[in-house]
């Protein structure tokens, strides 16, 4: 058994091998780092205005997908949605934590956002909520001039980006 760290955001897992993604915040296999490697990269570091504003526009739409997935996880009857909206709201609410982390502030309560009745509105809601992400987060990647800022949402979108197969897979489970 071993201790594994995520270079993204800090999150300890133990197993025999890192996992396929995150079991946190999403990010791939190569953020998997020992323990005994890794090193805090999301405290102290130096932010310009442009990334700055950049980080509180990504923190507002972490925090309002992670509220609109928690009311879809509670509306939901289905166990498989439950599941998949409960992992995503909790995906979210640790990429709003890691920027909190880089903004240095308190991470804000997750607001209440409310969802559909009907689980596949929400899936269509959810794959719209990620594409704004996606486009939101490259366009701040692009901008970036600190090193780390520009890894960080470079590692968002392909983390959301992995969202919007997820809910690409789940509309033709329940075609
Ligand atoms: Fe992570
Ligand atoms: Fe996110």
């Amino acid at each position: 058994m071993r201790v594994f760290r995520c270079r993204l955001c800090g999150d300890p897992y133990i197993g025999n091998s890192p996992p396929t993604h995150c079991p946190f915040c999403g990010a791939p296999v190569e953020f998997m780092v020992p323990a005994e490697e890794w090193e805090e990269e999301n405290i102290g570091v130096e932010i310009g205005e442009i990334s700055r504003k950049n980080l509180e526009e990504a923190l507002e739409l972490e925090l309002t997908n992670a509220g609109f997935y928690r009311s879809a996880m509670e509306k939901t009857k289905n166990e498989y949605f439950k599941g998949m909206f409960k992992a995503l709201s909790k995906v979210e609410s640790e990429h709003a934590s890691i920027i909190s982390k880089l903004l240095r502030i308190k991470k804000p309560e997750i607001p209440d956002i409310p969802a559909h009745d009907d689980d596949l509105e929400n899936v269509k809601e959810s794959f719209e909520r990620e594409s704004r992400a996606i486009k939101f987060y490259t366009k701040s990647a692009n901008e970036a001039i600190e090193e780390r800022v520009k890894e960080v949402f470079t590692t968002l979108v392909n983390i959301e980006s992995t969202h919007l197969l997820l809910d690409e897979e789940t509309k033709k489970l329940f075609r």
